[in-house]
This record gives structure tokens, C-alpha cells and sequence, in this order.
């Protein structure tokens, strides 16, 4: 072997040598109070309960008051999430926030949050990834916790899609809700995050998107009047790369680890629709009883999703130390990511 070849090979071997384990610690959750059921989305467009509960799953979504941000969902699970990893704020090292509808356009909702927290020390950022947003946020933490660059992370998913909501439109109304979920970051001993696997697919931008407010389309007395600052969505033809997308990210991230679905103690993917939900794990041969859903209360909320189904499974009991969880997640982007842990 060259000295070149010989100088790579230890680099990678001290590589895996001294990269750390990293687990989730602590778990947190906010709801917003208000509830808007199926019933009353009725009397807004022309739906009808057993339409949006046969097609989608949903029976009721919780929506952000007036006057509430994504920052103050996030803070209200962010201390939940310290509290039960027995953390405090001011130890945090970086905060990642996952989030396609924070507070503005910047600065940061991750620096937001960081000064109502008081976690001074922590180095913060937000991720746009929409629906995947937790899974590349914990994906993007466990880098710098593994490589020792910091000794933790807050990664927060969070959104108030109330407000890029057309409630005129039954197409996307009756789909999404508001809510925020935590967890901490850090090297464990034993366990932790086995195996992540993230993709994106450029060339679908059009599918699913919030066209104006953005540099492209600033917001102008028209970009308002056409009702562009809300987002579209072509749910229709987004079924079918969902379920297929959803079905190889489980797939992949699997082999990656070494497992078979057997090996698998509960699915929690995201919730965008029990029917595109219930067609992954039928395609996978995983039965309904290791699937965990939120979707009926919550409705789908992007960032959030995921991570509040977990916070949920791991308060109910159906995630226990040991188990082996797979997260799994699609959205705009078109993005998509699944990740492996070892509870
Ligand atoms: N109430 C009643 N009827 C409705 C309705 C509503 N809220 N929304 C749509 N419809 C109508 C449509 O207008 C259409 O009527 P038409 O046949 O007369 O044109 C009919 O229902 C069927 O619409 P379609 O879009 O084919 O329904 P669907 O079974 O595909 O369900 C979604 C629609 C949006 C629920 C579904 O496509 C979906 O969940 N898509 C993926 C969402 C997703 O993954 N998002 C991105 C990732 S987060």
C-alpha cells in the first residue's frame, strides 16, 4: 500500500474509531389547544366528515390561536423534551429547527427559540425540509454530536400551517394542522441512531409548493389577490411517489443497517394520509399493529409529524428501551428520509 493509500485508510479507521454514538435522550410535545373538527370544516367548504375520514384518516386537527407562532409551539415541546432528557437550556450546544412556516422569513426560528429558551451557548439554524424536516434535523445533529463538534442538540420540528392554509380550498384545507415536537440529542453508551437514509428530488418542485413570498415572487397587491402566498399541493398525483418513495427509503435504510423488517418494533412515519401510511406497510409485509398513528387528531403537519408520533409512542408505552424503531418520512422538496434507531 502507498504511504498516500496507508495515510487514508487510518484516517477512515480513526474516523470510526472516534465517532460517537448518538441516541435521542428526552422527547417533548405542544398541541395548541384549539380543535377544529371535521364537522365544523363543513360549514367552511363543501366536505363532508366521511369524505376527509375515509380518504386521508383525519377526524380533527389542532390550530395555532392568534397571535401564536411556530417559535412558541417550539419552546413549549423544547422544554418538555429538556425536562425529560433532565437537561437544561443552557447546556444546550446547537439547536436545529426543522420548519417550513417559522415565525419570519429570517432571522432563524432556531435563534428565536434559543433566546426565549436562554440556551445562550447553543449554535443554532433552521432546515427547510419540509414533511422530512425532523429526520435530515437529526440526521444533520447526529454529524456534529458523532464527530464531537458538539456534545448535543434540541432538534425541533415545528409548524403553524394554519397560516399558508387556503381555507377556501377543500383540496388542502381539510389536510393540515399545527404542532410541535422535541428531542435531545446526545452520545449514549449502547443503542442510538443505527442508520439514516435522506434523498431529494429536485424536479417535482411543482407539485407541492407555497409559490409567492419568496425572492421569485415577492409579495405584491396581485401574488395577495391570486391567493399565492397559500400553499398548492397536486395531492392526487403526490399519492403515488409517497407510497413508493416512503416504501424504498425503508427499504434502503434498512439494508444499510443490516435488518429486515422483523427486526422492526414499530414503524412511525409521517402522517400525511392513513391510506398512503397503510399502503407502506403493506408493501413492507409490516402489519397495522406495529404502524403508529397521530393522524386522526392531528391531521398532517409536516416537520412536526414525525416527531410528535414518536414523543406519543414513547408516552404510551409502545416504544421501549431496546426496541428498534424505523422513522420514515416524504414531502416538498420532493425530499425524503428514513432513520433507524435503537430506542
Ligand atoms: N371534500 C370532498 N371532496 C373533495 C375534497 C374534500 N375535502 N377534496 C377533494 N375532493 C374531491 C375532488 O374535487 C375530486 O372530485 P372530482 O372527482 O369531482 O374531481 C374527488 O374528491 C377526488 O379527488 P382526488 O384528489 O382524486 O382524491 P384522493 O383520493 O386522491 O384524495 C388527497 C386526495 C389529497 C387526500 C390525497 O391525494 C393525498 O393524500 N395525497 C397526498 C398528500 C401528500 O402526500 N402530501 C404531501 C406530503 S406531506
Amino acid at each position: 500500500m502507498s504511504d498516500k493509500l496507508t495515510r487514508k485508510f487510518l484516517k477512515q479507521l480513526d474516523r470510526k474509531v472516534w465517532l460517537k454514538k448518538v441516541g435521542i435522550i428526552g422527547v417533548g410535545e405542544y398541541l395548541p389547544e384549539k380543535i377544529l373538527t371535521n364537522a365544523q370544516l363543513e360549514k367552511m367548504v363543501d366536505t363532508s366528515d366521511e369524505w376527509i375520514t375515509t380518504r386521508t384518516g383525519i377526524k380533527e386537527r389542532h390550530l395555532a390561536a392568534e397571535g401564536q407562532a411556530a417559535s412558541d409551539l417550539a419552546i413549549k415541546a423544547a422544554q418538555q423534551a429538556l425536562a425529560n432528557a433532565k437537561f437544561k437550556a443552557e447546556d444546550i450546544e446547537l439547536i436545529v429547527v426543522a420548519t417550513i412556516t417559522g415565525d419570519m422569513s429570517f432571522p432563524s426560528t432556531a435563534a428565536i427559540v434559543q433566546n426565549k429558551l436562554g440556551a445562550k451557548k447553543a449554535v443554532c439554524f433552521d432546515i427547510s425540509a419540509a414533511c422530512a424536516g425532523f429526520i435530515y434535523g437529526i440526521s444533520v445533529a447526529q454529524q456534529f454530536i458523532a464527530c464531537s463538534t458538539y456534545k448535543n442538540a434540541l432538534v425541533i420540528g415545528v409548524e403553524v400551517l394554519s397560516s399558508i392554509t387556503d381555507w377556501q380550498d377543500r383540496n388542502t384545507c381539510v389536510l393540515f394542522g399545527d404542532g410541535a415536537g422535541a428531542a435531545v440529542l446526545a452520545e449514549v453508551a449502547k443503542g442510538g441512531i443505527i442508520s439514516t437514509y435522506l434523498g431529494c428530488d429536485g424536479s417535482k418542485v411543482d407539485i407541492l409548493n407555497l409559490p409567492a413570498g419568496g425572492s421569485r415572487h415577492p409579495a405584491t397587491y396581485a401574488t395577495v389577490e391570486n391567493r399565492q402566498h397559500f400553499l398548492k399541493m397536486q395531492g392526487n398525483e403526490l399519492f403515488k411517489i409517497a407510497v413508493n418513495t416512503m416504501t424504498k427509503a425503508a427499504e434502503v435504510v434498512l439494508k444499510q443497517a443490516g435488518l429486515t423488517f422483523a427486526d422492526i418494533d414499530l414503524i412511525i412515519p409521517h402522517q400525511a394520509n392513513a391510506r398512503i401510511i397503510m399502503a407502506v406497510a403493506k408493501k413492507l409485509g409490516i402489519p397495522e399493529e406495529r404502524v403508529y398513528l397521530n393522524i386522526e387528531r392531528c391531521g398532517n403537519m409536516s416537520s412536526a409529524s414525525t416527531v410528535t408520533a414518536l414523543c406519543e409512542a414513547v408516552g404510551e408505552g409502545k416504544v421501549k428501551r431496546g426496541d428498534i424503531i424505523l422513522l420514515d418520512a416524504f414531502g416538498a422538496g420532493l425530499v425524503w428520509g428514513a432513520c433507524i434507531i435503537e430506542w
